[in-house]
C-alpha cells in the first residue's frame, strides 16, 4: 500500500507540544506516542520500498538543523528525517555563520526565523539554549539535538526504542547506564524515559563520575561493572566526555578501560541475550571493545536506524502542534 498524508492519519491528540526539549517533563504517555510514531514511521517507510522511504507529511515545511555544537548521528538524521517527510532542510553552520562575529544565539534564530521555518533543530554546548529559544521564537518548533550536559531527548527516545523493539516491552527490564554518567545528557534522558517507561535503571561507573544522588531518584548505583554483569539485560555504554570534565576524574585512558571497558571476556559473564547499546561516537578500546561492538549481542546500528524513525516522528509531531 502507498502511504499518502491522507491515509496515514494525524499526529494523536494526546500530543500537544510545539517544543521538545527533554524527556524529564513528558509523561509517560507522551513519550510511548512518540515511539508508537516512530515504530510506525521505521516499519511502514523506512523499511518499505513501496513508499520509496518518503512520506510527504511535511510538504512545504521548512526546518533548519541549528547545530553549534559537532555531531555525526544526530544532525545527518534529522536532516534524513525532514526530507523523508517531504520538508526543505537547511544546514546551519556555526563556523561559517556570523555567530563567529558575535551575533547571539537568540539573534541568530530570529533572524533565521524570518525567513519563514517551521522547526528549529539545535545542538549547543550550553544546557538551557533549546528552551531560551522555544521562549524566543513565534510560530516554530523547538527540539532539542543536545544541549551541554542537560538532556538529548530524541537520543533518549532512539535508545528506548531500540530496546523496545528487542524485547516487545520494559517491564522487569534491568538497564544500565555506564560510564560518564556526570557529563551526560544521554545518561539524563535514557534515565528520565526508563523510569516512566517501567524499565529498572542502574548507573555504574567510576566514583568520580557517578553521583550517589541518583539513589534519590530510585536509582541502583554501582561502582563495579563487574558486579551487575549477571542481571542486566541491557548495557548503554556512555563514551567518557573529556571535552566535559575540569578535573581528569580516573588516573589513565587504560585504567579506566580495566575497570569498566565491555568486553568479550565480560560479555561471557552477561546473560546470554543481553543488549549492548552505546550512543556513539564509540572510543573503541575504552568504553567497548571491536569485539562487543561489532559482535552479536550489539544494537549500535540498528539505534542509528531508529533514530531516523525517532526523529521524524519528533518533527512531525512539534511543527503539527506548533498553533499558527
Ligand atoms: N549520539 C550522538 O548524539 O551522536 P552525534 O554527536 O554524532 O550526533
Amino acid at each position: 500500500m502507498l502511504w499518502t498524508p491522507e491515509n496515514w492519519g494525524s499526529v494523536p491528540c494526546g500530543w500537544m507540544r510545539s517544543h521538545l526539549l527533554g524527556l524529564e517533563d513528558l509523561s509517560r504517555e507522551e513519550i510511548t506516542i512518540l515511539l508508537d510514531l516512530a515504530d510506525r514511521f521505521r516499519n511502514e517507510i523506512l523499511e518499505s520500498s513501496e513508499n520509496k522511504r518518503k512520506l510527504p507529511l511535511l510538504s512545504g515545511k521548512a526546518i533548519v538543523n541549528l547545530f553549534l555544537e559537532n555531531s555525526t548521528r544526530t544532525r545527518t538524521s534529522f536532516g534524513l528525517a525532514g526530507r523523508r517527510l517531504g520538508a526543505d532542510v537547511v544546514d546551519f553552520s556555526a563556523a561559517t555563520s556570523s555567530v563567529a562575529k558575535g551575533e547571539t544565539v537568540v539573534d541568530t534564530a530570529k533572524n533565521i526565523q524570518a525567513m519563514g521555518i517551521d522547526a528549529v533543530v539545535v545542538r549547543h554546548s550550553c544546557p538551557g539554549v533549546p528552551k531560551l529559544l522555544a521562549n524566543n521564537l513565534k510560530d516554530c518548533a523547538v527540539v532539542n539535538a543536545g544541549d551541554g550536559t542537560h538532556e538529548h531527548p530524541t537520543q533518549g527516545l532512539l535508545d528506548a526504542l531500540t530496546i523496545r523493539r528487542h524485547f516487545g516491552s520494559f517491564e522487569g527490564l534491568k538497564v544500565a547506564v555506564v560510564g560518564d554518567i556526570s557529563h551526560s545528557r544521554v545518561a539524563r534522558s535514557n534515565i528520565f524515559a526508563l523510569l516512566k517507561l517501567g524499565a529498572t535503571p542502574i548507573v555504574c561507573g567510576p566514583s568520580t563520575l557517578v553521583s550517589p544522588y541518583w539513589k534519590d531518584y530510585g536509582l541502583e548505583v554501582s561502582y563495579s561493572l563487574d558486579d551487575i554483569l549477571p542481571y542486566v539485560d541491557v548495557f548503554n555504554l556512555l563514551r567518557v566526555q573529556f571535552e566535559r570534565q575540569v578535573v581528569r576524574p580516573f588516573p589513565s585512558i587504560r585504567e579506566y578501560a580495566h575497570l569498566y571497558a565491555m568486553n568479550g571476556e565480560r560479555l561471557r559473564r552477561c546473560k546470554k541475550d543481553a543488549l549492548v547499546i552505546a550512543p556513539g561516537p564509540i572510543n573503541r578500546g575504552v568504553e567497548i571493545t571491536s569485539e562487543v561492538a561489532d559482535g552479536r549481542n550489539s544494537a549500535i546500528l540498528d539505534q542509528v536506524t531508529n533514530g531516523v524513525a525517532v526523529r521524524m516522528a519528533a518533527l512531525w509531531a512539534t511543527i503539527n502542534s506548533v498553533k499558527k
